[in-house]
């Protein structure tokens, strides 16, 4: 029997056969913060970032080769983009750990620096997705510059396919969450949950949180994979991936009260639908295997791969440009997520609500600009640079073909960008400090008037006019 290799078909043949698995940006009158922009880093999949106390950002994921583990720091989001990146380490010449290296994390455990990994057999054949979950240590409290050597092997309930590995604390308790083919379940991985006793051995009987039903679960292949916590609002938010790896890939999401049993799966609710998908509009395919963090004024931060493309040549595995992407992460009222959608290339987007009314927002309805509430992609404007120096546009990243603009009367609208120099001006506004923290933007082709809030309305208002400050959300 001839196994096309690609990882889901050969978990799902042996399932068969036997049970064997930047533009820098006033941020404040004297900050100027690099703005960081999308793709954050080419070709690194499965990106783990997170802040340290040392006031760096670290940045890990799956190279193209999936030889080798790398990491790469930064003081600035947007500087990991070119921060130079060390090989910790590189998988071996034979043995469990001479083929794929798979989705690495970055863990300060107990005072030492682990990196979580996943790795198979070289050689070809049928053994080479035999992948299992290992872990490497520094020998120094600096991971950019210590020795790296091998930890050993996760001691997993099951001898099966199992990798994507995280932890975390939760209440004083150290937590591990995997994916992992369970033997007598038909899927080729799903989570768990359990205490970490050691680096690599669990402290109870492991939960199983979550198993791929759901038709947005199971598009290709049968996954509940990559793991992510992010801990707001008083409850437990955990977000996975799904599906095969192509543009059918996205999050799923379990909650959980903080005050629960999280060792009792019934305690974890499954959002029924996706919270994050491939986007037309923006073209990211894919948007999976994520993490969380903040940027620099502490605001949250999804991280995440995802493709510019839908159409693959050959095994998605294996096509190379799953790029890292970061975006800010925001809140539906009820205190949970909203991840929208992938914002797409470019400078990230900002939101503007009026000085004042944190509860409304610049946004649009069709070509209809208005300030109220809205879906969060009609509330996020990018801004390019424009005509006139030291100016932008401001396109919603859910139309980014058009962009605000002063029509002959003076009003304010959405129009399809154009490139001639009329309507280059009729839509260039200068961004500028106004009191309080907030922003003004004055109108290139009416240097005294400035984008203002009205009754709902955006119109143009006097230049230092109140309604013409905007606080950036
Ligand atoms: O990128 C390699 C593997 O593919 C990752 O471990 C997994 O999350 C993804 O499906």
């Amino acid at each position: 029997m001839i196994l096309n290799l690609s990882r889901r078909n050969f978990i799902a043949g042996t399932a068969a056969l036997s049970a064997v698995p930047a533009i820098a940006r006033a941020t404040s009158p004297t900050a100027l913060q690099p703005i960081a922009q999308n793709p954050l880093v080419r070709q690194r999949a499965d990106a783990q970032v997170f802040r340290h106390d040392d006031g760096y950002y670290y940045l890990t994921g799956s190279v193209p080769e999936y030889d080798r583990l790398v990491l790469r720091r930064s003081r600035t989001l947007a500087g990991l983009a070119t921060a130079e990146e060390r090989v910790l380490w590189r998988h071996l010449a034979s043995g469990p750990l001479s083929g794929f290296i798979w989705a690495p994390e970055l863990h300060l455990i107990d005072g030492k620096w682990v990196m979580y990994f996943a790795a198979g057999p070289s050689g070809g054949g049928e053994d080479v997705f035999r992948i299992r979950t290992y872990a490497i240590v520094c020998d120094g409290a600096d991971p950019m510059t210590g020795n790296w050597s091998v930890l050993g092997q996760f001691q997993a309930p099951w001898d099966s396919f199992n990798l994507d590995s995280t932890v975390f604390e939760h209440r004083g308790k150290r937590y591990f969450v995997w994916a992992q083919r369970e033997p007598g379940i038909e899927t080729n991985s799903n989570l768990y949950i359990a205490p970490l006793a050691t680096p690599l051995t669990l402290g109870a009987k492991a939960t199983r949180l979550t198993v791929p039903t759901l038709d947005w679960e199971i598009r290709g292949f049968k996954v509940a994979e990559a793991p992510a916590i992010l801990a707001r609002n008083g409850r437990l938010f955990m977000s996975y991936s799904a599906s095969a790896t192509d543009a059918r890939y996205c999050l799923g999401m379990l909650t959980a009260d903080a005050d629960a049993d999280i060792m009792d799966a019934g305690a974890w609710t499954k959002s029924p639908q996706p919270v994050f998908t491939t986007s037309e509009v923006t073209k990211v395919y894919g948007p999976g295997h994520n993490s969380f963090t903040v940027d620099e004024e502490g605001r949250d931060i999804l991280v995440y791969h995802g493709r510019d493309y839908r159409a693959i040549t050959g095994d998605p595995l294996f096509d190379p440009n799953r790029h890292t992407r970061i975006q800010r992460l925001y809140y539906k009222a009820d205190g949970s997520p909203d991840f929208g959608i992938p914002v797409g290339n470019g400078p990230l987007p900002d939101r503007f609500s009026p000085a004042g009314r944190r509860d409304a927002y610049l946004a649009h309805e069709g070509t209809r600009a208005l300030v109220g509430q809205g879906a969060l992609p009609s509330t996020q404007f990018r801004q390019m640079p424009g005509r006139i120096s030291g100016s932008v546009t401001l396109s919603p990243v859910d139309m980014p073909d058009y962009c605000l603009a002063v029509g002959q009367d003076g009003s304010v609208g959405l129009e399809k960008a154009e490139t001639n120099a009329g309507f280059l001006r009729r839509a260039s506004f200068v961004r500028r400090p106004a009191p309080d923290g907030a922003v003004r933007f004055t109108a290139a082709a009416h240097p005294d008037k400035a984008l203002a809030h009205r009754d709902g309305a955006l119109v143009l208002g006097a230049g230092n006019d109140a309604s013409t400050a905007w606080l950036v959300s």
